[in-house]
């Protein structure tokens, strides 16, 4: 970070660097730095302007409301604009907000509404009539990507209102997604071995955002409604807004979260009792929002292009805790990815002990200059693995400086860093043991090769006995090997042995990607199986093919290539096939066939087609069925006696084919 004086070129680094963070943050749900160093990074910008009000531009971050829209949805205006909420981690800061406000209104011990500010993804949700209609992300404040589809599955979002309602109604609140179903999502998305979420904040933005709404709505995403943004003429208080909204059936702060105060004392008391409640929430909270409950005071004070004047954010700094590094040690992936990791005196944060925190790569180390025997602060802060912040004090004689092995801790053999990254990967492949057990954790996993009972305890010991040695050993087991294993009586051995012999006729793309080709996840995978259709073309496949595919770049189409040259992965996949692996080939599908991309919604009974006989046709020629009609519905595939779908689809304007449509069709 820059300090002190600064020049123009810093000040306009400065703001290329929050940028990029602003692009992490609320487009790809993937931020690199913590809430709390992204706003030193905004404060400070502040504090040059501040100090060269020439130098201001105006697509500062001080200014604008930086966007969360994506490309994925069709974009829609804001009524009122969605402003943003100025923020501090000081009660110094607090006390001076308390004052402004009340020398703005000219009124002491003003009121003012104080509760927990969720962290999550704020959205904007209309009823009409009582119906919910629409829902709309923040975006830049004026416009925001349309996410209605997805907003319908937020659990516990009604579609419709309890009572009369004659005109429209528009929220305000912020949609997240709670501990229990982040955690519940992070395991299952560890099993199919893809990237966790790092915090429940990116879990819920990236839910909110995903284009397919099925999966969307089996996320567990809620939502805590905070503001009504049209308020009926009798209600006059922040305060009255919350139990007006739950009479209609919405989501809001229970009153253990809300609080009335009238001075920065009695804001704080609050805020230290919230404080110490944080751990035990069933969701993450960042701070508290304090808001001027009088709502004809509020326009009165107005607000600036970016928030308003009447309100602020008091935030909690990220969970931290003292400890210290005892060694350092290297972990080995399944790509040969060493990842240091700090082994710390155990220390209890947000209610669970730590004794391990991630050091990333060597770059952190050096740029943190990251020693054994340092004393560190180490941070939660939602993130799913505890990282360590900075050193706060050394040993008298301080340990040399920590560098990643130039050879493998595992296997011994050679390691590489690659032109361009950060990585430093073990050479040695299939032949080092790190790599190996963490290959067959992955080509078990539930996603892959789907072996149940085979835990990461088993494969060590497997792999310690000389049972396993390869991907194709695990086939090999026989009961004999396994009779004479202490803990393993015959029916757990039955059931390993039944587990692994189900698992022969993986379908084409679990097989790949169940090999762990580097950079190659289920979706590369599903395309590069569609293409070749069987094991014997996908291992003759070029590079020029692949890169022909959607979805398939350079870096997975060499990855694949280079994978299937090496001898040893050769024979590997070679004697899997031996062994009676049979992947299976993807349903035929025809791209180009007017079903191809199409929805289709299915009612009544078709005379010559039964409904499942209807939905392989339609899904081999590209077209996938859903349960419940929408306006994005593309046909309704009408059979004798239909229910109440046929009415829905003459209102939303779904087109309708009848049997003899879509025979002629085919
Ligand atoms: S009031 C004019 N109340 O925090 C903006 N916001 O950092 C009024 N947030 O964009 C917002 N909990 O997404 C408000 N109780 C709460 C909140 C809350 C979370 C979010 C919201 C806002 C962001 C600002």
């Amino acid at each position: 970070m820059i300090k002190g004086n600064s020049s123009k070129k810093d000040y306009k680094k400065l703001i290329k660097e929050v940028k990029s963070h602003d692009r992490r943050y609320y487009q790809e749900s993937s931020p690199t730095i913590s809430d709390y160093e992204y706003d030193l990074l905004v404060k400070e910008i502040e504090r040059i302007e501040a100090a060269h009000p020439d130098w201001a531009e105006e697509n500062s971050p001080t200014k604008n409301i930086s966007t969360d829209t994506t490309g994925n949805f069709s974009v829609a205006t804001h009524r009122v604009p969605m402003l943003s909420l100025a923020n501090t981690y000081s009660e110094e800061e607090v006390e001076a907000f308390i004052q402004r406000v009340e020398k703005l209104t000219e009124r002491e011990s003003i009121p003012f509404n104080v509760e927990l500010k969720m962290d999550g993804v704020a959205l904007s949700v209309i009823y009409d009539k009582g119906k919910l209609v629409q829902a709309v992300t923040r975006g830049n404040g004026r416009e925001g990507d349309d996410v209605t589809a997805n907003a319908r599955g937020i659990h516990n979002l009604p579609h419709q209102l309890t009572g009369k309602f004659t005109g429209p109604l528009e929220l305000r609140g912020e949609v997240y997604l709670p501990l229990k179903e982040f955690k519940r999502l992070n395991e299952d998305r560890e099993q199919q071995g893809l990237e966790v979420y790092a915090n429940p904040r990116n879990a819920a933005s990236g839910s909110l955002k995903l284009i397919d709404s099925e999966m969307s709505h089996k996320r567990g995403l809620e939502i805590m409604l905070y503001d009504l943004v049209n308020p009926p003429k009798e209600i006059k208080l922040q305060s009255e807004i919350a139990p007006y909204l739950k009479k209609m059936g919405l989501p809001v702060f229970t009153k253990e979260f809300t609080h009335s105060a009238k001075s920065a004392k009695e804001v704080l008391t609050f805020a230290h009792s919230v404080e110490k409640k944080r751990a035990f929430l069933p969701f993450e909270i960042d701070g508290i929002v304090i808001k001027l409950d009088d709502l004809d005071e509020r326009s009165i004070i107005g607000a600036t292009n970016k928030s308003p004047r009447w309100a602020i954010s008091y935030k909690f700094a990220a969970e931290q805790a003292e400890t210290v590094i005892e060694s350092i040690s290297v972990q080995v992936g399944r790509t040969g990815i060493l990842t240091p990791v700090a082994n710390l005196k155990p220390v209890l944060l947000s209610g669970s002990t730590i004794a391990r925190a991630t050091l990333h790569n060597q770059d952190e180390i050096d740029r943190k200059d990251i020693r054994e025997n340092d004393t560190v602060i180490i941070e939660k802060g939602g993130d799913v693995i505890p990282k360590v912040v900075s050193v706060v004090s050394t040993g008298k004689k301080r340990s040399p400086v920590w560098k990643i092995p130039s050879t493998c801790p595992h296997c011994g053999g050679d390691v590489i860093q690659k032109e361009g990254e950060v990585a430093i990967r073990c050479k040695a492949g299939a032949k080092c043991t790190g790599q190996y057990i963490a290959r067959v954790k992955h080509f078990i996993a539930k996603g892959a090769m789907n072996i149940e009972n085979f835990g990461i305890k088993v494969i060590q010991r497997f792999y310690a006995l000389g049972l396993i040695d390869s991907l194709s050993d695990i086939y090999r087991i026989e009961k004999e090997d396994l009779l004479e294993l202490e803990g393993f009586g015959d029916r757990s051995i039955n059931v390993l042995l039944e587990n692994i012999e189900k698992s022969k006729t993986p379908e084409l793309y679990r097989f790949i990607f169940a090999l762990g080709i580097p950079f190659v996840g289920v979706v590369a995978a599903r395309v590069a199986a569609e293409y070749c259709r069987d094991i014997k073309t996908f291992l003759k496949v070029s590079k020029e093919e692949l890169l022909e595919l959607e979805g398939v770049g350079e870096k997975v189409a060499a990855s694949i290539v280079d994978y299937l040259l090496d001898p040893v992965h050769r024979k590997e996949i070679e004697d899997l096939l031996d062994l009676g692996i049979t992947p299976t080939s993807p349903a035929e599908k025809q791209s180009g066939h007017p079903f191809s991309g199409k929805s289709f919604v299915m009612t009544g009974t078709l005379d010559g087609y039964s409904r499942l006989e209807a939905k392989e046709i339609i899904e081999a020629r590209g077209g996938k069925i859903i349960s419940s009609i929408s306006k994005q519905t593309n046909y309704l595939l009408l059979g004798k006696n239909p229910g109440s779908k046929y009415n829905k689809a003459i209102k939303l304007n779904v087109e309708v084919l009848t049997e003899k449509d879509f025979k002629d069709l085919i």
